[in-house]
């Protein structure tokens, strides 16, 4: 197997524990991802064997796939009741902290962690950093109006450097019509004073810093999948 097969197999193991949450009547937040689309896929089957859900999703993308399998969704309504999400990270720190936003999904994702009684993370252990920051960048989605400003000023505040994403060389949008820019940063020692900082720059519409959001963490290795719950402070 290669290496990338033998990560995404752990992402599918990762995901078949999470799936393991979801009961019977339950409204399920869907995260984004190719880890959160094992998740997909797992609770489609278990639909079609007649769990009854109601899922959130929190991208096109997902919303797709969800309904390729068979799985019925809530999108445009005005306040849900989540009982569980479950979604994937780029990184997470000891204490539970994410980065999100590599899929370009993270105010979606955002919202539904936020709303969400339980929020569930599953990542495969590559995922797992002492300190977040360095080897993958944190995605911060922005006004596209004055955005360099913006940037700028993310750049101050952060200390790290900033780039407009892209693809296929043109901007990159997100579902909402907004920019991502993807900062640069060495390490990030304290992400709740620096999603504080950053909130305060006008511009930024959301960041993909998911500071005490995780209740539960899985991760799966190639010993098995561990869970870890968040202790609250
Ligand atoms: C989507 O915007 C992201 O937040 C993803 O959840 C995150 O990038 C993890 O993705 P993978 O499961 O594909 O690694």
């Amino acid at each position: 197997m290669s290496q990338v097969d033998s990560l995404d197999e752990l992402k599918r193991q990762a995901a078949l524990k999470a799936a393991e949450y979801v009961r019977d009547g339950m409204v399920v937040g869907l995260g984004t991802g190719s880890t959160a689309k094992h998740m997909v896929i797992a609770l489609g089957e278990q639909v079609r064997k007649g769990l009854r859900i109601r899922g959130v999703p929190t991208s096109r993308e997902t919303a797709d796939l969800a309904r390729r399998h068979g799985i019925t969704l809530i999108e445009s309504v005005d306040e849900w009741v989540i009982d569980v999400a479950i979604d994937g990270a780029d990184q997470v720190d000891p204490q539970l902290n994410l980065i999100k936003g590599g899929g370009g999904a993270l105010l979606k994702e955002k919202i539904v962690a936020a709303s969400a009684k339980q929020f569930i993370v599953v990542v495969d252990h590559t995922k797992q950093v002492p300190v977040l920051g360095n080897t993958v960048p944190l995605p911060i989605e922005v006004v596209p109006f004055g955005w360099g400003s913006t940037a700028r000023q993310i750049e101050e505040v952060s200390g790290g450097k900033a780039t407009l994403r892209m693809r296929d060389d043109q901007i990159f949008h997100t579902e909402a019509g907004h920019y991502i820019v993807d900062v640069h940063i060495a390490a990030i020692t304290n992400p709740r004073d620096l999603e504080a900082q950053l909130n305060q720059i006008p511009g930024i519409v959301e960041t993909g810093l998911f500071v005490g959001r995780t209740h539960l963490l899985l991760v799966a290795a190639p010993e098995g999948v561990e869970s870890q719950s968040a202790t609250r402070s």
